[in-house]
């Protein structure tokens, strides 16, 4: 099969595989049409139709319905140093006993959440998300500058404008930055998105120093949670976090945080979730079908449908689409001599994420974005891509 010359790298690396997402999701309508008048480019709509499909569906569904019908007990841990907030699910379990849904300790301090208010909060966060997880609305992507943008520049104290960045950089966490000394370049965008926590201290010369937002997934905020002050900023207190949800219970983390957060901490819709998800399985299927010839039903005999999630490098990069004029991106790819990370000594990925067929994608954001059925319709002039090795 033909692969640009101009993307000699076949694999993609971006975050650390142990702390990536399960798969969530569920089946939603196909917005119609699916062609534009006179689109050269024919979307294949056996495999748009099959991108659809989320093996994890009904067990994501069963998920959310416990956690709403959930009891949350908060206590003090002997001591006085942590509080416990714990979800319980009565009469769950044979014998009738209570069910364990989720727990989380942390340090207890002045301003954490009550007990009488984090109940109804964590219903109506989860209820929002799920109705948006269950839509195919890729016009979400025209809510972004107001959903995302918005916050963060009021933030910072910068003018309000309404309209995308000029420039974003989104850093990937790939080796390859430290093949180059792109630091400078990276600092010089008006937006520079960062990925999971990666450290940039000791490597400026090649990631930059700037961070403008700290993209993470919801593990990377769990682990934040139980720190002292939620400490999740290694970028500093006053970086704006997006994150998105790997498992509904998480929202408890959020709230955790939320309290004690000098930042914005915002939730990606799960509209945004939605379309990140079939974007990349719809890539997945294409490539299998053109790789091994078989039909595209059997995808899910080579792959482990119940893991399979895109990558949060993925996510940043479509958050940026929606953001931005012009997106530079960074420490995506993988070559034989460089490490797996930059920054840590992880050997290799974990087969949750498809980095093929997300470059697949990526490929077609710079070469022709026209291709991509998920961007018609969702109301953004899709910006200028480029791609640093
Ligand atoms: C779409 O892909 C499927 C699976 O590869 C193939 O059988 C079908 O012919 C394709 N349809 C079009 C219109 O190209
Ligand atoms: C999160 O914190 C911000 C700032 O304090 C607040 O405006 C917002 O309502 C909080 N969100 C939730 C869901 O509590």
């Amino acid at each position: 099969m033909k692969r640009s010359l101009r993307f000699p790298l076949v694999l993609l690396v971006l975050v650390a595989g142990a702390l990536s997402c399960r798969s969530v999701g569920l089946r939603g309508k196909i917005p119609g049409p699916l062609y534009d008048a006179g689109d050269v480019e024919a979307v294949n709509e056996t495999l748009f139709l099959l991108s659809a499909e989320e093996p994890g569906a009904a067990e994501l569904q069963q998920n959310v319905a416990d956690l709403l019908s959930a009891n949350l007990e908060s206590i003090d841990i002997a001591g006085g140093r942590y509080r416990e907030i714990s979800l319980w699910r009565s009469g769950a379990m044979p014998g009738g006993r209570s069910r364990s849904l989720g727990s989380l300790r942390f340090p207890a301090r002045p301003g954490h959440p009550e007990h009488g208010r984090v109940l109804p909060e964590f219903r109506r966060l989860l209820t929002d998300w799920f109705r948006n997880r269950r839509q195919f609305r890729q016009e979400v992507m025209s809510e972004l500058v107001d959903r995302i943008k918005r916050p963060v520049d009021r933030s910072y104290g910068h003018p309000d404008t309404g309209r995308p960045y000029a420039t974003c950089a989104v850093v990937g966490n790939s080796g390859i930055l430290l093949k180059a000394e792109h630091g400078d370049l990276i600092d010089g965008h008006d937006l520079v998105i960062r990925l999971n926590n990666a450290r940039i201290a000791g490597y400026q010369r090649h990631v930059g120093a700037k961070t403008s937002l700290s993209f993470i997934n919801s593990n990377v905020l769990r682990s934040c949670a139980v720190r002292d002050g939620c400490f999740c900023h290694p970028y500093g207190d006053f970086v704006p976090i997006v994150f998105y949800l790997c498992q509904p219970a998480h929202f408890v983390e959020y709230l955790v945080c939320n309290s004690t957060h000098k930042s914005p901490l915002l939730v990606t819709d799960g509209r945004l979730d939605t379309l990140c998800a079939r974007i990349v399985k719809y890539y997945s299927l294409k490539l299998f079908v053109e790789e091994t010839g078989k039909p595209p039903a059997m995808w899910g005999k080579f792959h482990d449908v119940e893991m399979f999630h895109y990558s949060s490098g993925m996510q940043a990069v479509v958050l940026a689409l929606g953001m931005c004029d012009k997106v530079s991106v960074f420490g995506f790819g993988k070559s034989p001599e460089a490490k797996h990370h930059y920054h840590t000594n992880q050997k290799a990925e974990l087969g949750l994420h498809d980095y093929p067929a997300e470059y697949e994608f990526y490929r077609d954001l710079v070469e022709r974005p026209q291709a991509i059925p998920f961007l018609r319709g969702a109301g953004i002039k899709v910006p200028s891509v480029s791609f640093y090795n």
